[in-house]
């Protein structure tokens, strides 16, 4: 796929700070045929390692309509257990609110940074879940139940890091709480590092 002229435009996935919404920032973007856009797909980093073939939606660059969209295909976490069960999109909706999009994928796919407006600066809030399985070697997780979207702890990472050390997801541009938490918007684990302000 082919990236459009960038200019100076900043990486979302570099900014110190929140973005501000209308302005635009290059965002790894994909194509797919979805029923609920009919424009690039914004991706919140890249598709999961192989096995689990899914990207997550940066839904801070989707516009009013197209979240109305996803809310009205009434989809829920957990998917089935059964892959072939799955639509392409997983939402997670409360009451009416989408908080986050999932797209499963053949883990081949194509895709470009693309200019692209933001419409948030912030993902929604999540509710936070005690009970996660999660097992961590030094500073990584190397397992993680996935399947409830509103996973919630806390693991402390050290130095610069400010990518999820459970995916990769990258971690700038997020709200930081008093705590110096960030929650990672793809499965939601809630860290704590010190490069992120
Ligand atoms: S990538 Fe899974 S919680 Fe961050």
């Amino acid at each position: 796929m082919a990236n459009r002229g960038s200019g100076t435009i900043e990486k979302i996935e570099k900014i110190h700070g929140l973005p501000e919404p209308g302005r635009e920032y290059l965002v790894r973007c994909t194509a797919m045929a979805l029923p609920w856009t009919n424009r690039l797909i914004p991706m919140l980093w890249l598709p999961h390692k192989p096995g689990l073939s899914h990207f997550h939606v940066d839904t801070r660059f989707l516009n009013d309509e197209e979240l109305a969209a996803i809310a009205q295909q009434q989809q829920h976490y957990p998917p089935p257990s059964r892959p072939q069960d799955r639509p392409a999109t997983w939402a997670g909706v409360v009451a009416g609110e989408v908080i986050g999009v999932t797209v499963e994928n053949d883990g081949l796919l194509t895709w470009g940074w693309f200019p692209r407006r933001c419409y948030r600066a912030t993902f929604p809030a999540r509710s936070p879940v005690a009970d996660v399985t999660m097992q961590v070697k030094g500073d990584r997780v190397v397992a993680l139940d996935c399947n409830n979207p509103y996973m919630l702890e806390t693991l402390t990472v050290g130095g610069d890091r400010h990518y999820c050390p459970h995916q990769g997801t990258p971690l700038r541009g997020l709200p930081v709480d008093a705590g110096g938490c960030v929650v990672c918007p793809a499965h939601h684990l809630r860290i704590k590092t010190h490069d992120l302000a």
